[in-house]
Order: structure tokens, then C-alpha cells, then sequence
């Protein structure tokens, strides 16, 4: 656990950096001692799974007394560029034509607004480009070819972004799929694997050979009671060509309510949608309930109502609120998240009982 900043000398900084910026604000009342105002729990980063490197480029930002957007653009950016993600951004996972197609959203609880991009091409920060969606358009979603051409007119470069990683993953997911076509079938594909990889190797690279929904929520609150959040992803391995998950819509893979709190999904989009997850997450979490609660209201909803009680898949929910607490509810038994405050780093097993 990172303990290097402590709570006392957090907040002292803290009041320093934001006493002129509330001020001008026009909040008179606030009070600017934040070690009295302050619940305990805040500032806080949230990430979804244990992308540690994400939470801490987001924590980077919030120990200053930086703002809450700011913090979790700088997180989703450290996930796009991360070598070893293969789920987000550079090196993510290509759809069906072998091509890398991004989705993402960001919100600020502040003004409410939000900017989003879906199916983006070549581009190395999508986060940077749904912002600037957000920033610089009275729009709120650009998809296709048309988020990559929003982006290189935002000053972008329009590059490769598929990895050594990628590529392989795609060569051996081609195979796979028939024994009477021209590409060497998934058995000889998983012997020549099995041959040529050390068992340590193995089960990694087994286990990348699935399909996945991959994906990276990052949620915070600084030191104001902002509240932001960013949702980033290439989606699901193999996607039809042109399918958005729920990541870059709205109200699905990320909401944001001001003076409440956020939330966001990971797992297969389609079931996100139909539930409007992360909405659903926020509003329960305006009526009182916590992040934990809310998260498996949503989850329930999405089981009961959209699925008849079957529950063959995998998302996962993830909130935090104004109060620095947290939470996460996920269908399938195995979900972890990432928090960072002042008392440090830690990543917490999420619940999962209906
Ligand atoms: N949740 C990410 C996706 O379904 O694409």
C-alpha cells in the first residue's frame, strides 16, 4: 500500500491548491479546511479489475488537489498506452476484420457534460478524443470513420495501433473458426501454442485466446466533491465490425450525477444496455442506497428482467459516491477493484450474490 502522502499533509496541500479556485467559484459557505468538511474516504479513485498503474497516474492528479475530470482522463490514459493491457487502447483487441475499434466515454459531474467516441480507428487516446467531444462540440458522441477524422482534426495522429500481442491473437482467433478454410485449425493452433510456450506462459496466453470484453472504469471525487468518470475499452474481441458496446454510451458503461456520485460497467455491453446500468447505478445511489447496494440493484434488474434468472455472463458494476464510499456488484463471482485515498492503494474484492 502507497502511504507516502498522509492524510494531514494531503489536506494541507490540498486547501492550498483549491482555497482561490472555490472562492471563485462562488461557493462562500464551503468550507475550505478540508481536514473538518471533508468525509474521511476523499479524495478517491476508483478503477475497475487491479490496473494499478491506472488508478495511479488518477491518484497523481487528486493528491494535488487536482480536479476530478482531470484525474480520470490521466488514468484512462496511462490504461490506452499500458504495453500489457490488451483490452484498452494501444494493443487492444481487434474485431472480426482484425481491426482495433475504441469506445469510450467521459463524464463531469460538475457541468454534466459528457463526450463520447465509438468505433474510433488509429488513435492512441480515444479518452483524449471523447473529451475533446465534450470540450470542444455541442455534441455528445462521434462514431466511425468520423470520431477517427474528429480526431486527427484535434491533432491526433492516426496511427497503428495493434501490437505484436494483437496481431497473434488475431492470427490464432482466425484459426479457429473452421477446419475447411485455409487458416490451420484452433487444435493445431493450441498444440504449436503448447509447444512453443513455457507452462508459466501457457495458461496466460489460453486465457487471452477467449473472447473478452476487456475495459477500464476510472471514477473519482476530489477534493470539491467533484465527481467524474471515464469508461474506455476496445470492446469484444472478434465484434462484428462497427458494434459499440456499452462503454461509450451514456447512462450504460458510465453515468455521473452531480453531487451524488458515479458509476460504470464492465462485461458483455449488450446486457449494460438494455438495463442502462450505470443510470440505474446512479439513481439508486440518489435514493439513498450505497454503491455496493445500488451496484446490485442494477445487476438484478439485468438478471431478472432482461434475462429470465439466467445469468451465462459476465458484468460487472462498479460506483463510488460524495461520501468516499465504494462499491461493486458483479454477476459472475470473480470481480476486483482498485481504490486509492489518502490511507493508500488498495484493491478490494467486489460482491456477488443475488
Ligand atoms: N463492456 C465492453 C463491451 O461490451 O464492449
Amino acid at each position: 500500500m502507497n502511504r507516502s502522502v498522509s492524510r494531514r499533509g494531503f489536506l494541507e496541500k490540498a486547501a492550498g491548491a483549491t482555497a482561490g479556485v472555490a472562492a471563485l467559484k462562488g461557493f462562500p459557505n464551503l468550507n475550505l479546511n478540508y481536514g473538518v468538511g471533508l468525509p474521511e474516504g476523499l479524495p478517491l479513485v476508483l478503477v475497475s479489475g487491479s490496473k494499478t498503474w491506472a488508478s495511479d497516474a488518477a491518484w497523481g492528479v487528486l493528491k494535488d488537489g487536482g480536479e476530478a475530470l482531470d484525474a480520470v482522463h490521466a488514468g484512462a490514459m496511462a490504461a490506452e498506452v499500458y504495453p500489457r493491457d490488451s483490452s484498452v487502447g494501444v494493443g487492444g483487441s481487434p474485431n472480426e476484420d482484425g481491426v482495433i475499434q475504441l469506445d469510450c466515454s467521459i463524464m463531469d459531474g460538475k457541468s454534466m457534460q459528457c463526450g463520447a467516441v465509438g468505433c474510433i480507428e488509429g488513435i492512441e487516446h480515444p479518452s483524449t478524443a471523447a473529451r475533446q467531444v465534450m470540450e470542444w462540440t455541442d455534441h455528445c458522441m462521434i462514431v466511425g470513420p468520423y470520431a477517427t477524422e474528429f480526431a486527427r482534426k484535434m491533432g491526433h495522429t492516426v496511427t497503428d495501433i495493434s501490437s505484436e500481442g494483437s496481431r497473434d491473437w488475431y492470427r490464432r482467433w482466425i484459426g479457429r473458426h473452421s477446419d475447411s478454410d485455409d487458416w490451420f485449425n484452433a487444435a493445431e493452433s493450441a498444440a504449436k501454442m503448447k509447444r512453443e510456450l513455457p507452462p508459466s506462459e501457457l495458461g496466460r496466453r489460453q486465457r487471452e485466446l477467449e473472447r473478452n470484453h476487456g475495459t477500464i472504469n476510472v471514477l473519482a471525487v476530489d477534493v470539491r466533491r467533484d465527481v467524474a468518470g471515464c469508461t474506455t475499452t476496445s470492446g469484444l474481441s472478434g465484434k462484428i465490425p462497427g458494434r459499440c458496446g456499452d462503454s461509450p454510451i451514456i447512462g450504460a458503461g458510465l453515468y455521473v450525477l452531480r453531487d451524488v456520485g458515479a458509476a460504470g460497467f464492465t462485461g458483455r455491453g449488450e446486457e449494460v444496455i438494455r438495463v442502462c446500468g450505470s443510470f440505474t447505478v446512479c439513481e439508486q445511489m440518489r435514493r439513498g442506497l450505497s454503491p455496493t447496494e445500488a451496484s446490485r440493484e442494477a445487476i438484478r434488474r439485468m438478471v431478472d428482467e432482461t434475462n429470465e434468472g439466467n445469468a451465462n455472463f459476465s458484468d460487472n458494476a462498479v460506483a463510488i459516491n460524495v461520501k468516499g464510499e465504494h462499491g461493486s456488484f458483479t454477476v459472475s463471482g470473480r470481480s476486483r477493484y482498485t481504490i486509492h485515498n489518502t490511507d493508500g492503494r488498495q484493491t478490494i474484492q467486489g460482491e456477488a450474490r443475488l
